[in-house]
């Protein structure tokens, strides 16, 4: 099994200054790298470990259970933390802290779709009971939709090509696999165009991935909500992975500044010796606040 090294791991619990006697929510346990920490520092309090997706939770369980026992798992999305909080009787938190995206586990598991590395099908959601996949937004989206996709959470400078030769190629046949859309990606972009350490499909395979999850409008929400239960002196702590992600937290925060106290200033990045031991963590950046006034 690929291991889930977890990114800023010290930095956000850290940041999150856990109350031995607070509630805490975990909202992307994964596999429980952050949980386990909070857990350690839990005495009386309780924390709350969310994750969408029912595989992540099964393996987090058995690592979290040997750091205590004041917790709830609870399988859902984090776009759902009003019902979450409410299912659990929780009014008020102490804290809550997001690692976005995908783990190392995810992205190894070639039947889930989320690598352009390994073949597999075209699906990409977190909770693989969710309707929508990759391939019917690939399949199914017109064209004009997909360039809209590519370009709003892909930023890809050839968003536009990229869609028409999609859309040129599902004239003759459906675009069945990781591999068979990768390629269509590398033969749109001129080779001596890409990027020295990016696979030429990245930015699409990411679109993708968010408009099938909605990873933007969710976490809007949960951040919306975990401010609406948050304790005064609470906090919130977030490592993101790409700039979409990182400016709807940096905007929540200047948004409501009047409320909280933004303990980053600037975000806090991976230093040279994690991104060289976990290359995942490069593209890292960890931002926190604390609510003063409510
Ligand atoms: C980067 S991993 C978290 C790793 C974790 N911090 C650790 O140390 O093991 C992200 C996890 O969040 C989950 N996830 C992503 N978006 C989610 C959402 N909207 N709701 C719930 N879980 C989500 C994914 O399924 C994945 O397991």
């Amino acid at each position: 099994m690929t291991e889930h090294i977890p990114v800023l791991l010290k930095k956000a619990i850290e940041y999150l200054n856990v109350n031995p006697e607070g509630i805490y929510i975990d909202a992307t346990m994964g596999f429980g790298g952050y949980s386990k920490e909070i857990l350690k520092k839990i005495s009386q309090g309780m924390l709350i470990g969310v994750d969408d997706d029912k595989e992540a939770i099964s393996l987090a369980e058995k690592e979290i259970q040997k750091a205590g026992k004041r917790y709830q798992i609870v399988n859902d999305n984090f776009g759902n933390l009003e019902e979450i909080l409410k299912n659990a009787g929780i009014l008020q938190i102490n804290g809550i802290v997001f690692d976005l995206g995908v783990s190392s586990y995810q992205l190894s598991k070639a039947e889930r779709g989320f690598s352009f590395n390994l073949k597999g099908p075209l699906d990409m959601r977190m909770n693989p009971e969710a309707h929508l996949t990759a391939y019917e937004v690939v399949n199914g989206y017109p064209q004009e939709k997909l360039f809209e996709i590519f370009q709003n959470y892909g930023e890809e400078r050839w968003a536009k090509k990229i869609a028409e030769n999609i859309a040129n190629y599902r004239h003759d046949k459906s675009i069945e696999d990781t591999i068979e859309l990768s390629e269509i990606i590398k033969g749109t972009i001129p080779k001596n165009l890409w990027e020295k350490h990016l696979h030429p499909a990245t930015r699409i395979f990411q679109a993708i991935r968010i408009e099938v999850n909605a990873e933007l409008e969710n976490l809007e929400k949960a951040l919306k909500t975990s401010l609406k239960h948050l304790k005064i002196g609470g906090r919130i702590v977030v490592v993101s992975f790409h700039s979409l992600e990182d400016r709807i937290v940096k905007h929540f925060f200047q948004e409501n500044v009047d409320r909280f106290e933004i303990l980053t200033k600037k975000p806090i990045s991976p230093d040279a010796g994690e991104i060289s031991n976990n290359p995942r963590a490069r593209s890292a950046k960890l931002r926190a606040a604390i609510l003063r006034l409510s």
